[in-house]
């Protein structure tokens, strides 16, 4: 649970290090790297593994980031995020009659998802980076689907919450479900239609998920549900290599997601508003730094409801929005002592929420190559569709294109016209796979879930080791807070704060709400002297191990 010591370490490791949101599937990391697989080849291995241990959120029908640092200083970021459909259209969710967004539509419907981009994105980053042969990194993964493996007690919890859902929006299919009724913890879970989907992409590489069988079973489903991925969608998904952003906070380099994330450019943004003040003075989880920060937020997330979205569709003045400049200006109206209201910010000219589950893991290899996936199906188990023959769930990620200008999301994210509806664009995203360097060696690897609350927490890692002086572990246990600018709600997870700080917050005009605990960071540290420390979150299940 969140706690506030500072100086609590991690898993401490010679050379290298898996830190993921599941202990099998952070096992299978360990093992690929010491059959001599780098960074690369162990993140896509665990990535497979997830879509079978971990299918909250791990995943093949969804998408995500890939941010990496190989040891030789080469950076590079592979987006395999989902796309829409050919078919779509920019108010394909809106109401007829209400001309309101229809939220069961854009969640559980076919209709809710986008292409999938996580099968493509292993493939291309194999291609470029990998070591270890394509079905080396699959085998794990089919050997738990088929074997099934022991379900965790809160797995078996979310699979019976579950099941009303899975029994509306899968007549006549029985995945996730256990025909002895209630599932229990260390139930084993096989899924044999996924393992025959794994071996599909093991002996054909992307084509036997984009092209054949699967394609033609997803396809089908489509039809069942009434949405619109077609075998032509799929055939043309194609992840894209992008530029990682690169900022400077305090010394240290900060490498990030570019667009269409909107991880990256927010994360920077706000580090350069913070940059100028002596946080570090200020005490963690004190109210001055607490309004800093809050007020460094709530400006990026102005920016980002306005400025981001597919940077293949729109165009997007990235280095304007990232720079140190445009920072100060953006802070000309910071009072030390008073919120600014919601009302107050917009976005800068140049010249309730439901269960949220995301994955993100971070690993470094013994040669130094580091690596931070964050992948998802957008909310938990995705639309809760399943592909039948197939055995895998779908993603409900259409959720994160502005459906309605003004209207918010299930992050209560609101965006505009950047980040509207069209065919074939990707959907803007929180996700912040994020590295960093001091003195140009590595320093961080991390990353998170937790919807619109991922740039936060990510923000409050760097943070919290860089102006506040924490241990990695300290870091990731401690407390969180975030203000996205609208809702004007100021959040902290409960029980974390002392009564006086939120009182004070309260008094600047802050709305100070709690809420239960928010992101799942799992990180690694490069300690003075080279070893690694690897932080798992105690808000999960989430294991580091090392070696
Ligand atoms: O890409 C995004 O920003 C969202 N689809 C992420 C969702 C998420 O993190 C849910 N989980 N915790």
């Amino acid at each position: 649970m969140p706690g506030n010591a500072t100086d609590h370490k991690g898993v401490i490791a010679d050379s290298a290090m898996v830190v993921s949101a599941n202990p099998i599937a952070t096992q299978v990391g360990i093992d690929i790297l010491k059959q001599g697989g780098n960074a690369v080849d162990a993140a896509i291995a665990v990535d497979f593994a997830l879509a079978v241990v971990y299918p909250d959120a791990g995943n093949l029908g969804g998408g995500g980031f890939m941010l990496l640092r190989m040891h030789n200083g080469e950076s590079d970021a592979l987006d395999f995020r989902e796309t829409a459909p050919q078919a779509a259209t920019r108010d394909m969710f809106l109401d007829a009659k209400t001309g309101g967004v229809d939220r069961e539509r854009i969640e559980h419907t076919g209709l809710a998802s986008g292409v999938p981009g996580s099968v493509d994105g292993m493939w291309t980053a194999h291609t470029k980076y990998g070591s270890l042969s394509w079905s080396a990194l699959l085998q794990p993964a089919i050997d738990l689907a088929f074997r099934g493996f022991p379900i965790s007690e809160r797995q078996a919890a979310e699979l019976n919450a579950l099941r009303p859902d899975l029994e509306k929006y899968n007549p006549g299919s029985s995945y996730f479900r256990n025909d002895g009724g209630d599932w229990k913890a260390g139930d084993t879970l096989a899924q044999f239609d996924l393992a025959n989907t794994l071996l599909a992409i093991r002996d054909y590489g992307r084509e036997g998920f984009y092209e054949g069988g699967i394609a033609f079973l997803i396809e089908r489903e489509m039809r069942m549900q009434n949405g619109l991925i077609t075998r032509t969608d799929l055939s043309d998904y194609h992840s894209v290599w992008r530029k990682p952003l690169v900022g400077s906070y305090r010394g240290f380099t900060v490498l990030s997601m570019p667009p269409p994330s909107s991880g990256g450019v927010a994360l920077l943004q706000m580090l350069n508003m913070t940059e100028p003040y002596p946080l570090g003075s200020y005490g963690q989880h004190s109210a001055q730094a607490m309004h800093l920060m809050a007020e460094a937020e709530k400006r990026a997330y102005a920016d980002r409801a306005y400025w981001l979205g597919d940077p293949d569709y729109v165009k997007i003045p990235v280095q304007e929005l990232i720079s140190k400049a445009y920072a100060s200006t953006r802070m000309k109206d910071y009072a030390a002592a008073t919120a600014t209201p919601a009302s107050g910010i917009q976005a800068g000219s140049i010249a309730g929420y439901e269960s949220e589950e995301t994955t993100h893991f971070s690993i470094v290899d013994a040669m130094g190559n580091a690596v931070a996936v964050t992948t998802t199906l957008n909310d938990s188990y995705g639309s809760h569709i399943t592909v039948s023959g197939a055995g895998f769930l779908l993603n409900n990620e259409m959720d994160d294109f502005s459906a309605k200008p003004g209207t918010p999301n299930m992050y209560g994210l609101i965006g505009g016209k950047a980040n509207a509806i069209a065919p074939g664009k990707r959907m803007l995203s929180s996700m912040t796979p994020s590295i960093v360097l001091k003195d140009s060696s590595l320093f961080l690897v991390t990353g998170t879930p937790g919807g619109s609350t991922i740039i936060t927490t990510v923000f409050q890692n760097i943070t919290d080791v860089v102006d506040f002086g924490l241990d990695l572990q300290a870091s990731v246990d401690a407390s969180r807070f975030y203000d996205q600018w609208q809702p004007d709600v100021l959040y902290v997870e409960e029980g974390g704060f002392r009564q006086a700080t939120l009182d004070s917050l309260g008094a600047m005009g802050y709305n100070v709400n709690t809420r239960k605990p928010m992101g799942r960071v799992d990180a690694v540290e490069v300690l003075p002297g080279g070893k690694l420390e690897g932080a798992a979150d105690p808000r999960g299940n989430d294991k580091a191990t090392g070696y």
